[in-house]
């Protein structure tokens, strides 16, 4: 099959045959919108470095979910951004929290949004790590009873599936626990499987004010180096009951989707994060590139590369564009 008989060309030629041979193709049921949930009413307030992304106060969420659901994205990721920060994040897993009484509003306002839940400490301790500190060091095992209750108050709230973000050791099987223990043996728990130390969540923390206030986060979150690793952490996570697994971040480590969609059969998931999002945002914005093509692009080089599942802060603008 060599030229002159095999010319590719011929199948390019025109719109349809393209359509036709095309592998990969984006649907908006795939998609998962991140929600930043803030204190106060009437709130709408746009995050800087993230254009078209705003933290919202519980009373504008059911609005925001409507018109989510209109574009055909039926699910949500919630993060909560605090009232008050403690050294350890007891706001996390309050009876009447912040995402608790978000998950509360969306299921009683839009029952038909699937509501996810991050769960992690970051966002409500006030050193900004994602587990607690005993002598100075962020404690594993200490933290994997906070983040199972954590998890269980977002069920006990009505979340449809939890996301269990911190990277401690063990902390799938601990949440798994918890709600098999509480009749949550229903809920599904979306493993942040493969999260690495990234720089691309800067804006991120600056949405939620959750920058580590000493160190880093490089003695639990993944080091961007290594790709064997990431075996071995699925591979627990998996062990541990995880219905699916997630890489974080998407672009940068498509080469990591697409070796656990080789080698586990659960659903995979990619989080395209904020800075990746902030990265498009601002080329564009200098008009050094076309965003809705950059965009569009983006999301279907994470698909090909094997995420069934795509969490992104373009959720709705693809939505809109796959609609046409
Ligand atoms: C909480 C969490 C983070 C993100 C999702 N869950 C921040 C972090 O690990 O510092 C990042 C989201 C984004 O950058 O879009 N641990
Ligand atoms: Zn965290």
């Amino acid at each position: 099959m060599v030229f002159p008989e095999y010319r590719p060309r011929r199948l390019r030629k025109n719109a349809a045959f393209r359509s036709l041979i095309r592998e990969t193709r984006l649907d908006a049921g795939q998609f998962i919108y991140p929600l930043i949930v803030m204190p106060g009413k009437g709130k709408r307030a746009e995050i800087a470095s993230m254009p078209g992304v705003f933290r919202l106060s519980v009373d504008q969420l059911a609005k925001e979910a409507k018109d989510c659901l209109a574009l055909g994205v039926n699910h949500l990721l919630l993060f909560g951004l605090p009232e008050k920060k403690d050294a350890m994040g007891s706001g996390a897993h309050a009876k009447d929290g912040i995402v608790q009484r978000a998950i509360r509003e969306l299921k009683n306002a839009v029952p038909e949004m699937m509501i996810v839940t991050d769960v992690c400490l970051c966002e409500y301790t006030d050193h900004g790590h994602c587990g607690c500190i005993i002598e100075g060091q962020v404690d594993n095992d200490a933290s994997l009873e906070i983040l199972a209750k954590t998890a269980l108050s977002h069920a006990e709230a009505g979340a449809d599936m939890v996301a269990p973000a911190d990277m401690m050791d063990g902390r799938v099987g601990e949440i798994r626990a918890a709600l098999d223990e509480n009749n949550f043996d229903q809920v599904p728990i979306m493993s942040y499987a493969v999260k690495y130390a990234s720089a691309f969540y800067g804006p991120f923390r600056d949405a939620v004010d959750s920058a580590p206030q000493f160190g880093d986060r490089t003695s639990y979150q993944m080091d961007p180096a290594n790709a064997r690793e990431a075996l071995r952490e699925a591979t627990l996570d998996v062990d541990e009951g995880a219905d699916i697994l997630m890489v974080k971040p998407a672009m940068a480590y498509l080469d990591i989707v697409k070796m656990l969609k080789d080698e586990f059969d659960l659903p995979i998931a990619a989080y395209h994060v904020s800075g990746e999002y902030a990265m498009i945002k601002a080329a564009a914005a200098r008009g050094w590139i076309d965003e809705e093509r950059v965009m569009a692009e983006s999301l279907l080089a994470i698909k090909r590369a094997g995420a069934d599942i795509i969490i992104t802060y373009y959720a709705k603008d693809m939505a809109r564009k796959l609609r046409g």
